[in-house]
């Protein structure tokens, strides 16, 4: 016999939506982590990238979603004390891991050496790569506190920036570097106004 429901997709009984299996929440994960000093508990979808946790479970949402593929860095995040890109890392390996997001690289309302360094020469413009890009420069300054120009280029080699052609953000990181040594070091000029 013919159907004769003219809402393919619901039941006769009652227009109750048919629920497919497919369409069934994805069973959670709950894991325990340590995000900017702070113990989270948080429960999510265990196919989710740390990225997803982050920036949709937890609110995080200074972490950017770029290429997902590994290739622009611009998801660089901190785990204990290194920098991974989330995009690729799966939420679930973090259990018991620390965390570190651009939201608690600064001391309250001061910022990091780092911001106030990219803040003051410009090195942000569109600022999409930039949380990722001082997220990997805070790594480099803790392991290398005055790294050469060299060092800082491979260290952030891995984030890549369409804004900047980079010069500016190689100099915030040494700006940056010099005021956590404790030298009272100042923007070169043409760094802040151009060649005149
Ligand atoms: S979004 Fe992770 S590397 Fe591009
Ligand atoms: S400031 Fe725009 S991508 Fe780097």
């Amino acid at each position: 016999m013919a159907n004769t429901n003219p809402m393919p997709g619901r039941t006769d009984i009652g227009m109750e939506p048919v629920r497919k299996k497919s369409d069934a929440e994805p069973e959670k994960t709950a894991i325990r982590m340590r995000v900017n000093g702070e113990d989270v508990e948080v429960a999510f979808a265990p196919h989710k990238t740390l990225l997803e946790v982050l920036r949709e479970d937890l609110g995080l949402t200074g972490t950017k979603h770029g290429c997902e593929l590994g290739e622009c860095g611009c998801c660089t995040v901190l785990v204990d004390g290194r920098p991974v890109l989330s995009c690729l890392a799966l939420g679930v390996a973090l259990d018991g891991h620390e965390v570190g997001t651009i939201e608690g690289v600064a001391d309250g309302v001061k910022l990091h050496p780092l911001q106030a360094a990219f803040s003051d020469l410009g090195a942000g413009q569109c600022g999409y790569c930039t949380s990722g890009m001082i997220l990997s420069a805070k790594a480099l300054l803790e392991e290398v506190p005055r790294p050469s120009r060299e060092q800082i280029k491979e260290a952030l080699a891995g984030n890549i920036c369409r804004c900047t052609g980079y010069l500016k953000i190689f100099e915030a990181v040494e700006l940056a570097a010099a005021w956590l040594a404790g030298e009272p070091a100042e923007p070169r000029k043409e760094t802040i106004y151009g060649w005149q």
